[in-house]
C-alpha cells in the first residue's frame, strides 16, 4: 500500500487489466488505419548529396562488460553498437539485418526524419521480422547528438542502443578532442531478460504486493529530490560505454586540451547525474540545439537526453561518474580522462562535484539560434502523463496507448501542448519528428517531468505523419505510456 500511496493514480481512467497491453506493442492502436506499410522507405537522395551507406546486424552475442560476460542482443558484438556518423543534410541509408529471434525496427531517437523512415511497427512500418532485411533511408537534417533503439517492446534495454552523431559543417569546433559518451542500465543476460523484468512488474503490480518482487526504485517515502521515486528497476550494474566500472573506458588527452563530451543516456529506466572530478563542464547543447553555454559542476540527464559539454583538462586523473538518481544498488557508472601521470580512482569514486548544485537541463536557456520564432499558438492539447506502479500500468490522457486519442495537429501549426504529469514519479516525454519549445524558448526532443509537473511544450507541425509521444523509460512505454501525434486536414 505504501507503493501504491507513492505513486497511486491521480485521475481516474485506466481501468484496463496488463492482458490489454500486451497487444499495443505490435500494433499502432486505434485510429493508426492500415496495419501494413511499404517494405521500403519511399525516399532517394538528390543529386550531389552525400550518401551514408551502413548495415547494421541485429543479433544474439555474449558480451563481455569488464569483467561479467552477458548474453544479450546487440548491433553486432559490441555494447553500446556502432557509432554512426554523418554531417547535416547527408543522406542515410541504413539496413537493418534482423537476426534476432524477435521482430525489430530502428527508431532514430531525435532526428527530424520522415515518417517513413521512423521505426515505430504499426505505425510507420511493418515490424522487420526475423531473418528479413530493412532499409531505412533519409537525410539527417540538424546537426547534434543523437543515438538509435528499437521500438519494439523492451528491446531498448537489452544491448540495442548505439549512438548517431550529427555534425555540423559550420561549426567552428574549439574543441581538441571528443568523447562520445553512452550511459545504460544493464540486466540482460544477469539471470533476467528484460522482458522478464516487464512481466515481473505486471507480475508484482497485479499481486498487489508492495514488495514489488525485488523491483523497486528505493527512493523512499518522497525519494530524494527533485524527482522524486525515478525507477522502477534494480539492475546489478551500470554501464558506460559498454563498461563497468572495474574496467572503464579511458580518454587519453593532454593538460589543458579541451574535450568535447557529447554524453547520451540510453538507460531504459534511470535517471543520471553526471560529473568530472576536479573540473566544471560548459554545457553547450542538449538534444542536439544549442543553449546559452553554462558552467556546471554536474547535471542530470534523463532516458534519452542528450548533453554536449565542453571542459578544459587539468593534468592528472579524472572519474566521469554517472550516479543513478535514486537507486542504492548496482553502483554506478564511470568512464577515466586521463592527462597525466597517477592511480586511476576506484570504480566507487566520489566526486565533490556530485554533492554541489546540479543543473536541471530544462533550466538552461537557449542560444538565439534555436529558438523557434515568436508566434502565438494556433492550437492547444492536452497531454496528461498517469498510472500507478499497483496495478502495473502507465498511460496518457486517460488511457493506455492504443485506448487513448491520438493528439492531432494541422500542418503549419504552432501547438502547444499542456502536460500535467499526475503521477508520483519522474518521466522523461519524448516527441518523434519534430522538437519542442520550452516557455523559456528552450528546445529539445525529451524533456523530464518531476512528479505533478506541469510544463507547456510548443511544436511547430512542419512534418506531416503519425508520431509518436511517449516516456522514455521504455517499462513505462511498453506499459501503455504513449499517445500518438497525428496529422489532420
Ligand atoms: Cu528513443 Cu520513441 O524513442
Ligand atoms: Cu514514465
Amino acid at each position: 500500500m505504501h507503493r501504491l500511496s507513492r505513486r497511486a493514480i491521480l485521475i481516474g481512467g485506466l481501468g484496463l487489466g496488463a492482458g490489454a497491453l500486451t497487444a499495443c506493442s505490435t500494433n499502432g492502436g486505434a485510429g493508426f488505419g492500415s496495419s501494413t506499410f511499404g517494405s521500403a522507405a519511399p525516399e532517394a537522395p538528390s543529386p550531389g548529396q552525400k550518401v551514408l551507406l551502413k548495415t547494421l546486424v541485429a543479433k544474439p552475442t555474449t558480451l563481455d562488460v569488464g569483467g561479467p560476460k552477458v548474453a544479450t542482443w546487440a548491433y553486432g558484438d559490441t555494447v553500446p553498437g556502432p557509432l554512426i556518423r554523418a554531417t547535416a543534410g547527408d543522406f542515410l541509408r541504413i539496413t537493418l539485418d534482423n537476426q534476432l529471434p524477435a521482430d525489430s525496427t530502428i527508431h532514430w531517437h531525435g532526428i527530424r526524419l520522415h515518417n517513413h523512415a521512423d521505426g515505430v511497427p504499426g505505425m510507420t512500418q511493418d515490424p522487420v521480422k526475423p531473418g528479413t532485411l530493412f532499409t531505412y533511408q533519409f537525410t539527417a537534417p540538424d546537426p547534434g547528438t543523437y543515438f538509435f533503439h528499437p521500438h519494439v517492446g523492451v528491446q531498448l534495454d537489452r544491448g540495442l542502443y548505439a549512438p548517431l552523431v550529427i555534425d555540423d559543417p559550420r561549426e567552428p569546433g574549439g574543441y581538441d578532442a571528443e568523447w562520445v559518451v553512452v550511459l545504460d542500465d544493464w540486466v540482460d543476460g544477469t539471470g533476467r531478460t528484460p522482458d522478464d523484468v516487464f512481466a515481473q512488474l505486471i507480475a508484482a503490480g497485479g499481486a498487489g504486493s508492495s514488495s514489488g518482487g525485488g523491483m523497486g526504485g528505493m527512493g523512499g517515502m518522497g525519494g530524494p529530490q527533485p524527482w522524486g521515486d525515478a525507477g522502477d528497476v534494480t539492475y546489478p550494474y551500470f554501464l558506460l560505454n559498454g563498461k563497468v566500472p572495474a574496467a572503464p573506458e579511458t580518454l587519453s588527452a593532454k593538460p589543458g586540451q579541451r574535450v568535447r563530451l557529447r554524453i547520451i543516456n540510453a538507460a531504459s529506466d534511470t535517471i543520471f547525474t553526471v560529473a568530472l572530478g576536479g573540473h566544471q563542464m560548459t554545457v553547450t547543447h542538449t538534444d542536439g540545439h544549442a543553449v546559452v553555454p553554462q558552467e556546471v559542476g554536474a547535471f542530470y540527464i534523463g532516458m534519452g537526453e542528450r548533453y554536449d559539454a565542453v571542459v578544459t583538462l587539468k593534468d592528472g586523473v579524472f572519474p566521469l561518474v554517472a550516479k543513478p538518481f535514486g537507486k542504492t544498488s548496482g553502483g554506478q557508472a564511470l568512464g577515466l580522462i586521463r592527462t597525466g601521470m597517477g592511480s586511476a580512482p576506484g570504480p566507487d569514486v566520489n566526486p565533490a562535484e556530485l554533492g554541489g548544485p546540479v543543473l536541471i537541463g530544462s533550466r538552461l536557456q537557449p542560444a538565439e539560434s534555436a529558438k523557434l520564432p515568436a508566434k502565438a499558438p494556433d492550437a492547444t492539447a492536452q497531454l496528461t502523463l498517469d498510472g500507478s506502479m499497483q496495478p502495473y500500468q502507465w498511460g496518457m490522457n486517460g488511457a493506455v496507448f492504443g485506448k487513448n486519442t491520438p493528439l492531432t495537429v494541422k500542418a503549419g501549426q504552432r501547438l502547444r501542448i499542456n502536460v500535467m504529469n499526475m503521477t508520483m514519479m519522474t518521466h522523461p516525454l519524448h516527441l518523434h519528428g519534430h522538437t519542442f519549445a520550452l516557455p523559456s524558448g528552450l528546445r529539445k526532443d525529451t524533456v523530464l517531468l518531476a512528479p505533478m509537473e506541469q510544463l507547456p511544450i510548443d511544436l511547430d507541425a512542419d512534418n506531416a505523419g503519425d508520431w509518436m509521444i511517449h516516456c522514455h523509460n521504455i517499462y513505462h512505454a511498453e506499459a501503455g505510456m504513449m499517445i500518438g501525434l497525428r496529422y489532420v486536414k
